[in-house]
Formats: C-alpha cells, sequence, structure tokens
C-alpha cells in the first residue's frame, strides 16, 4: 500500500517555503523555553524549515510526527539509543544495508546494547530471540542489497504479542511503494535522498 504519486511530488516541493522565525513577545519567548507552548526555539531542537520537512515526511508515511537527521545511519541510530540502553538488546533481521548491519554487529554491542539477527523468514527464530531486554524489532522492508520482501504484519504481530515495538527502514521501497505504518511498524525511517534523487525517476 504505497501512496499517490501526485501527492508525493507536490509534498517533495518545498524549496519555496519560509515560514517566520519570531516570538510574539518576552511572555511569548518565555512560555517556549519553558515548554509552556509549541514553537521554534533553538535549531538543533526544532526550527521552521526542518518543521516543514518533517511534517511532510511524517504526512507522506502516514506517521503523527517526524525528526529530520543529516544521514539515515544518524536518523537509525538516534532512534535505537533513544529506546535501548546498556544491558538491552535489540532483535534484527539479518538481510541489512552493510552500514547498518556494521552498526548493529560493532557499535551498538561496544555501547552494550546486544542486537541478535535472524533471517527475514524465519519468523519463529525471530520470536525466539525476544525476551525482555528486547527493546525493538527492526526490519528493512526491502533489503538492501538482498531484495528481500519482509512480511512486516507478521513481524509486527510477533513483536507486538510481546510489546515490543517495530522499526522499519523503508529506504529502498519508499512511501510510493509502501506505508509500513499501514502493515503494524512503530517507527519508520529512511535515507531520503533515495526518494529523491533515485527512486523518484
Ligand atoms: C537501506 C539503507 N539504510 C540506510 C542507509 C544509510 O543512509 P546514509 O548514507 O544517509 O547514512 C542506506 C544508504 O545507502 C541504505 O541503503
Amino acid at each position: 500500500m504505497g501512496m499517490n504519486l501526485r501527492r508525493l511530488q507536490n509534498l517533495l516541493r518545498f524549496q519555496s517555503i519560509k515560514p517566520p522565525v519570531t516570538f510574539d513577545d518576552t511572555q511569548h519567548g518565555a512560555d517556549l523555553f519553558d515548554l509552556k507552548v509549541a514553537g521554534n526555539i533553538y535549531t538543533r531542537i526544532m526550527n521552521p524549515t526542518s518543521s516543514v520537512l518533517e511534517q511532510r515526511l511524517a504526512e507522506m508515511e502516514g506517521g503523527i510526527g517526524a525528526l529530520a537527521l543529516a544521514s539515515g545511519m544518524s536518523a537509525i541510530t538516534y532512534a535505537i539509543q533513544t529506546i535501548a540502553e546498556t544491558g538491552d538488546n535489540i532483535v534484527s533481521i539479518s538481510q541489512l544495508y552493510g552500514g547498518t548491519y556494521n552498526l548493529f554487529k560493532h557499535t551498538f554491542p561496544r555501547q552494550g546494547i546486544d542486537v541478535r539477527m535472524a533471517s527475514y523468514d524465519d519468523f519463529e527464530g525471530i520470536e525466539k530471540l525476544i525476551d525482555d531486554k528486547t527493546r525493538a524489532v527492526f526490519c528493512e522492508t526491502i533489503g538492501n542489497p538482498a531484495g528481500n520482501v519482509v512480511d512486516i504484519k507478521r513481524l509486527a504481530d510477533i513483536a507486538h504479542k510481546h510489546g515490543v515495538p517495530v522499526i522499519v527502514d523503508n529506504t529502498v521501497a519508499t512511501p510510493y511503494l509502501c506505508r509500513p505504518f499501514d502493515f503494524g511498524a512503530d517507527i519508520v525511517h529512511w535515507w531520503a535522498w533515495h526518494l529523491y534523487w533515485w527512486h523518484h525517476y
């Protein structure tokens, strides 16, 4: 279940948008910094240009919010470091983009986050790897470079049975071909360059 191409193209036309960055008055500024009202405070946390992009990315995927980061690898790192800490583990499909594989096999274990892997079609094996320290189940919609297509619904049903969220890397499919939230995913990320310059043609 993907997204209408015309709508997707319209969402990608955001170059001319220049929303204002202002405080209405000093009280408004104070309230923003106290987090009493939502708005733009500091560019690393939120800024109008990123917000427009984030809102549109969320709409493309059918999500409730988004966070734009400098790279796909930082998106995966942010997502997992937000929900897992030393002593926790992630269960992942083993057919992954090389950078993600290295992050999971080498970097996260050095930080005390164990990543357990099973093949994308070994649902029994995946379920056996989940325990009370599992903080997420991870997959790519279409594996890069293997091209395997993951049954996200079945994966999500297993993960949710154990109260665990599913993180999906939707880089290769893009929301044009598939919107993983429609199949039960909880967090979706992608390397936007794919959508803008590659799959878009
Ligand atoms: C499936 C997939 N996920 C993540 C990434 C990482 O994206 P970035 O190079 O922006 O860190 C890539 C890059 O090729 C990718 O193909």
